[in-house]
């Protein structure tokens, strides 16, 4: 990939990392600062996803929890970014919410997806590139951008996939700024048939089944004054807003 084909968006995102590459890799349309580092996906489901199989039947996945699980793809009203504000989607695969908080910030503002998985976000670079949006290959528990960088952090349907998740829920609350939102989504059908079966043949799928109560306490732990969780089915929505 030439000079000329770096998506435009990032001279705007560049100057927000924490430690800017000297040679940055645009060669797939998004910014990889993992490079060459070995992938190791957290289980099975994580490994699915880092495929290209899996990548291209996540669209189906999609539309499919969207018909049974209207919630899924739904924030919370009061999470919703001002015109003109920053926006970080933490594993983000194919991009389509990214996009959409893209939209919602209007040109001014800008919304940045994070993923681990090569063909999720190139799927994401192709379909949703734009001025305001733009895609990096990072790893969730190490977000390439110093604290209080952004008004709203999401992240949808990916904690449940990412080891030491607690801690990776305080980092993502970290990355806001005073009076900024956090709005993360678990599918999390705890109690349910999938949970049983797994944990009684022994749970190696790497996925976690997260309490409302524990996850609205560790945001507690962080800070965060207002902590709202709310459960409908298997999906699990906490919102927390980090205090002005
Ligand atoms: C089920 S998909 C959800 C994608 C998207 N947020 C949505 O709701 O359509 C989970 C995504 O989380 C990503 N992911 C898993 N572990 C990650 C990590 N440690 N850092 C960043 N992304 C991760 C996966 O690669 C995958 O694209």
């Amino acid at each position: 990939m030439t000079e000329q084909s770096v998506p435009a968006v990032f001279t705007r995102i560049l100057p927000l990392l924490t430690h800017a590459p000297e040679q940055p890799d645009f060669s797939h349309g998004y910014l990889d600062l993992l490079g060459d580092q070995p992938e190791q996906p957290a289980g099975p489901v994580q490994s699915f996803w880092e495929s290209d199989l899996g990548s291209n039947l996540y669209d189906h996945a999609q539309s499919l929890a969207r018909r049974m699980l209207p919630t899924w793809y739904r924030l919370p009203d009061r999470t919703r970014p001002p015109t003109g504000g920053r926006v970080l989607d933490i594993g983000c695969g194919p991009g389509n919410i990214t996009g959409k908080l893209g939209r919602a910030v209007g040109p001014t503002g800008l919304a940045i997806g994070v993923d681990v998985s090569h063909p999720m976000l190139s799927r994401a670079a192709r379909a949703e590139t734009a001025g305001n949006v733009g895609f990096i290959r990072a790893d969730a528990r190490e977000l390439p951008f110093p604290d209080g960088t952004f008004d709203l952090v999401t992240s949808v349907a990916a904690l449940q996939l990412i080891p030491e998740p607690h801690a990776v829920l305080a980092g993502m609350a970290r990355q806001l700024a005073p009076g900024g939102w956090l709005a993360v989504m678990v599918p999390t059908p705890r109690g349910g048939l999938l949970h049983q079966a797994l944990t009684l043949f022994g749970d190696r799928s790497g996925l976690t089944f997260f309490d409302p109560a524990e996850l609205a306490e560790c945001l507690h732990d962080t800070g965060m004054k207002t902590v709202h969780t709310h459960q409908s089915g298997p999906v699990l929505w906490i919102s927390a807003r980090q205090p002005a």
